[in-house]
Parts: structure tokens; C-alpha cells; sequence
């Protein structure tokens, strides 16, 4: 697993405990936000053959978690909320270089590699503040788990297509700013 350059202090799940509901309310929108980008990846790279099989394992999972939230959430009487603005996400979204097709897939597969990095540090945080013993802490370290596999996969996939050099150079400019943008977003009942 790859090191993410800024750690998430405890403070962080102290605020999601502050409003629980809220945070399962953004935890949700985010699984149907990553489910859906995954499945536009594929559909931009149809005749990529592995990633859209990739892509669309990774969509179905993240649907899955969706709906597992959404199942948390009527058990709590609570219900789905409105997209909330992610200043984290529309910082990293920032960073890709949409003007030229092969730089643009290449920011999308390791941003998409380093927010699942940061979904899984944080997934695990949840999972320690609640204890692996209580069944929401293990359906977090299960998420942790899931989340891992869904960073190296992007990873995978990037280092298939893009020369070792080329990857390593701009996953270098990508962590640095993921830390900064991480650091920099105030802490609020949501995973970013
Ligand atoms: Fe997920
Ligand atoms: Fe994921």
C-alpha cells in the first residue's frame, strides 16, 4: 500500500463521531460518486480491454458499499442526503490534465489510485475508533480491506500503460498535493 505524505490526525474521527449520521450520509454519496466514475472511465476506453474489466469490478463493489450504507442508514431511520460540496474532491479534480487524452487518463487512473489510498486510511480510522468487536467497526476494516484492493488496481493499471518513469514522476507531484489539499481541508462529518 502506498504512503500517503500527510496523516489524518485523530481529531478527524472525533468530528465524524460528532454527527454519525452525516458522516454515513457523505460515505454514502461517495460510494455512488466513485461507483459512477468507474464506470465512465470504462466508457471513455472502450477498446482498452483489462481496464474496462477492472473498471467495471470496481463500479459494481463501490455499489455495493452504497447500497450497504444505504441499508445502515434505514436502520438508523435516516435517509440518503443531497450531494454536500467536497472541496477535497474538487482540489484533486484540479489537478488532472484534461487537454491532452493520454496525460488525462494517466491523472485520472493515480488520482483515483491516491483518494482510494485516502478512503482506505480513513475507512481504517473509523474501524479503530470503533473497534473491530462492534459490527460498524468491522464493516469498516472490511471497507479498509476493499478500498486497498481499488488503490492498487488503479495503480496496476497506470503502470500498464504509462512507461515506470512517467508514473513514478507524476505520482510523486500527485501525493504532494493530495497531503497539502488533505492538510488543508477543514474536518467536517464527511470522508473528506
Ligand atoms: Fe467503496
Ligand atoms: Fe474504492
Amino acid at each position: 500500500m502506498l504512503r500517503l505524505r500527510w496523516q489524518t490526525p485523530p481529531g478527524w474521527f472525533e468530528v465524524v463521531q460528532s454527527d454519525f449520521v452525516a458522516f454515513l450520509q457523505d460515505h454514502a454519496a461517495n460510494e455512488r460518486k466513485v461507483s459512477q466514475s468507474a464506470l465512465v472511465l470504462a466508457s471513455h476506453h472502450p477498446n482498452r480491454i483489462e481496464l474496462v474489466d477492472l473498471a467495471l469490478a470496481i463500479a459494481d463493489e463501490e455499489l455495493q458499499h452504497f447500497r450497504q450504507v444505504w441499508e445502515i442508514l434505514k436502520a438508523r431511520g435516516a435517509t440518503l442526503a443531497a450531494d454536500a460540496p467536497d472541496p477535497y474532491m474538487k482540489r484533486m479534480f484540479g489537478l488532472m490534465r484534461k487537454h491532452d487524452a493520454q496525460l488525462y487518463l494517466l491523472d485520472r487512473l493515480l488520482l483515483y489510485a491516491v483518494v482510494e489510498a485516502r478512503g482506505c486510511e480513513r475507512f481504517g480510522l473509523v474501524a479503530d475508533g470503533l473497534g473491530d468487536q462492534e459490527p460498524m467497526g468491522a464493516f469498516y476494516r472490511e471497507l479498509e480491506r476493499s478500498e486497498a484492493r481499488h488503490h492498487a488496481h488503479y495503480l496496476r493499471m497506470a503502470r500498464a500503460y504509462f512507461p515506470a518513469e512517467v508514473v513514478n514522476e507524476r505520482l510523486d507531484e500527485i501525493l504532494d498535493a493530495e497531503a497539502e489539499i488533505a492538510r488543508t481541508t477543514p474536518f467536517s462529518p464527511a470522508l473528506h
